[in-house]
């Protein structure tokens, strides 16, 4: 099953780039940089990786993050990054950055989006890519608007942006100017909401900011009413079960929600947030899911064929990546 989920055709639509720094480069950058981790041994830090919620991965991360520095850094990552998702399938990934988390550190933006655009360039024959600015919305929606400011020499560079960070007590309808500003610009929009909180957050990151797919949204599942408007509008989420496990939101993967909304006609697609934390890349993920909640090839098939649907691709590329994925399915015999 791994070998088939490995070479079926998928887009990552949710993945923060500094959740995928692996203790091995974060302990490399540190020292090259002369920055002091708070943590002396690799195995010191993949020990601290045992979370009770969002909030206590989210320190950790944040952590982490001061290792980066320079452009070189950026691209290193994201190579990383590109190498492994192209080994695993991935043709399609949008790519989330956190520059307020950087540009905190006196790190200037362009720095930021320059490295990520360097080794995204890179990669351009094996795999089509975009960027995705999200907001940390544990800060003001002022430091969101002047973000967004910051970023404006640099809009042709991203494809869109995104809310994430500390979610209960930060409801989407804070963020409604720097989104208003995102969607004048042209960009796309997507916001984290219903990871922990409640499904009031998912209906204002649909109804208040205007997002065209939820990052996770599993909470959605409590609100009858809101299952149907995603089934009927056909609202992507981007559902990362690895992730929901090590956070404590579904302890026991067994429990997951994925199986049942699928089933409903939720447009649902499966990705790996922050793999350096959560234990595992996109095919972990998937088959983690596939194995724990006994998803059938065609329900693996659908999953995949939703997060290319569900990706900021253009149309041309899109028909030719599910063509891709259909021939795929077409050659492997069932039984593989
Ligand atoms: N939720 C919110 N913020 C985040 C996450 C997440 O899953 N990963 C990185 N930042
Ligand atoms: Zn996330």
């Amino acid at each position: 099953m791994r070998d088939f989920i490995k070479g079926l055709p998928k887009a990552e639509l949710h993945l923060h780039i500094e959740g995928t720094l692996e203790p091995e480069l974060m302990f490399e950058l540190a020292h090259k940089n002369g920055v002091d981790l708070p943590f002396d041994s690799i195995a010191e830090l993949r020990a601290a990786y045992e979370f009770d919620d969002l909030q206590s991965f989210l320190g950790i991360y944040y952590q982490g993050a001061a290792a980066l520095i320079t452009e070189d850094d950026f691209a290193a990552l994201m190579r990383a990054y590109l190498a492994r998702a192209v080994a695993d399938g991935v043709v399609r990934a949008e790519v989330f950055f956190d520059p307020q988390t950087h540009m905190e550190r006196g790190i200037e933006i362009g720095t930021v989006i320059g490295g990520l655009r360097k080794a995204m360039d890179d990669f351009a024959d094996s795999i089509s890519t975009g960027l995705i600015l999200c907001f940390l919305r544990h800060l003001s929606p002022d430091d969101a608007v002047a973000t967004f400011e910051a970023a404006r020499p640099y809009l042709n560079d991203i494809i869109g942006v995104g809310l994430d960070s500390s979610e209960i007590g930060n409801p989407p309808e804070r963020f409604v100017a720097a989104f208003d500003l995102a969607r004048e610009a042209g960009l796309r929009l997507v916001a984290h909401a219903g990871e922990e909180a409640a499904p009031e957050y998912v209906w204002s990151a649909l109804d208040n900011l205007g997002a065209e797919r939820i990052d996770h949204g599993v909470q959605s599942e409590k609100d009858p009413e809101l299952v149907q408007h995603l089934v009927d509008k056909q609202v992507p989420l981007t559902m990362c079960p690895l992730s929901n496990q090590k956070l404590q939101v579904f302890p026991d993967i067994r429990d997951h929600n994925l199986r049942r909304l699928l089933e409903r006609g939720v447009k649902v697609t499966i990705n790996s947030d922050d793999p350096a934390y959560f234990g595992g890349y996109i095919v972990d993920n998937y088959v983690a899911v596939a194995e724990a909640l006994d998803l059938s090839r065609d329900q693996m098939v659908q999953v995949a064929e939703n997060s290319i649907e569900a990706s900021f691709v253009g149309e041309d590329r899109k028909v030719k990546m599910l063509d891709g994925l259909r021939a795929y399915v077409a050659g492997v015999p069932v039984r593989d």
